[in-house]
């Protein structure tokens, strides 16, 4: 599908909605689609119904990996569906669980939506590609380093097995492999919320920043905004596929940290401390080849114009 113009009357589902990223995607939603029917998906397991302030639509509060889609909603409601729903603290070692919920929700949904064959952008992860220390191109081998990595692995394989059958193989499910996604309304995630707001937290509280020796692992940091732009660009591609959504640029905690302290006017020199993970990522950077040349994305901010955005949002809510 193409995305309707813009006094059309779009009518969404979105699981995950009261999240982070599915919130701020519902938001986008609603201001630019003035006749958006949206349908929110959430069971609050990590969500906040202040992440839906102003939200007009309907919202189910369920388990999507334990519901029966047809009992409480028509296929023929939806013009399209954003999956984003998912456990999202990867310290869940809970196999069973996190593959189950992540993987049974996902295989829910898409049954709900294969007889009309509903585009459905779905959530994956920079996860699938494990601790390889390179620039991340689409292609490459996938192998993740926790269970969380795997399970979105899954889905990615699981949209494929669906596409191989014959009379579903124009069906739109697409993939975005999100990277390390900040910025507002993602405060209710505690430990799970972004680098960039963890810092912040310690920096507006008094403290100097505390990164693990020397500061200088780095990170793809994308913009929530940017994320949602990539999000809804997916869901008008021409072909199903998988499209990593990232700045396009690695940078360092202490270039977060130098940030920062621009936006908060201090002048906080970091903590370095000892890293007890072994297998702590080194090195993060998306290719954005792919998402640029076939959905046409282009993030809007830099690590230091979204960081700027990001700490006058938050300023202006304290
Ligand atoms: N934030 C990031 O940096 C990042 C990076 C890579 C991938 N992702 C993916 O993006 C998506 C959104 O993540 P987020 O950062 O907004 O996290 P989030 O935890 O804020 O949002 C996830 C939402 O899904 C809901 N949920 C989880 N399982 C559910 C289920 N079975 N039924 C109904 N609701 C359920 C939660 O209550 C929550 O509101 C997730 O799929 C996540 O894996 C996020």
């Amino acid at each position: 599908m193409s995305l309707p113009s813009k006094n059309a009357i779009w009518r969404v589902l979105v699981t995950g909605g009261a999240g982070f990223v599915g919130s701020r995607l519902v938001r986008r939603i609603e201001t630019d689609w003035e006749n958006a029917d949206v349908t929110v998906i959430d069971d609050f397991r990590s969500g906040d119904f202040k992440n839906l302030e102003g939200f007009r639509g309907e919202l189910i509060a369920n388990d999507l990996a334990d519901i029966d889609l047809n009992k409480l909603i028509q296929a023929n409601d939806f013009d399209a569906i954003f999956h984003l729903a998912s456990i999202t603290d990867t310290r869940v070692m809970d196999q069973r669980k996190m593959c189950w919920d992540n993987i049974e929700s996902f295989k829910r949904l898409l049954e709900f939506a294969r007889n009309r064959q509903i585009p459905i952008t779905y959530a994956s992860s920079a996860a699938t590609y494990g601790i390889d220390g390179k620039v991340n191109v689409e292609t490459d081998e996938r192998k993740p380093a926790n269970v969380y990595g795997f399970s979105k692995v899954q889905l990615e394989n699981l949209a494929a097995k669906y596409l191989r059958e014959p009379d579903l193989a124009g069906w739109k499910l697409n993939a975005v492999r999100y990277f390390n996604v900040y910025g507002p309304h993602e405060q209710h995630k505690g430990a799970m919320a972004s680098m960039i707001y963890q810092l912040y937290l310690q920096m507006t509280g008094g403290k100097r920043p505390r990164v693990f020796k020397s500061g200088e692992q780095q990170r793809d940091f994308v913009h929530v905004d940017d994320a949602v732009q990539c999000t809804l660009l997916a869901m008008n591609s021409a072909k199903p596929g998988v499209f990593n959504t990232g700045s396009g640029e690695a940078k360092s905690f202490n270039d977060v940290i130098a940030q920062l302290n621009k936006a908060l006017g201090l002048s906080l020199e970091a903590e370095y401390i000892d890293n007890p993970f072994p297998f702590f990522q080194p090195f993060t950077q998306a290719d954005l080849s792919r998402s640029k040349a076939e959905l046409g994305y282009e993030p809007k901010y830099y690590l230091e114009t979204g960081i700027a955005q990001y700490v006058k949002w938050l300023q202006e809510r304290s």
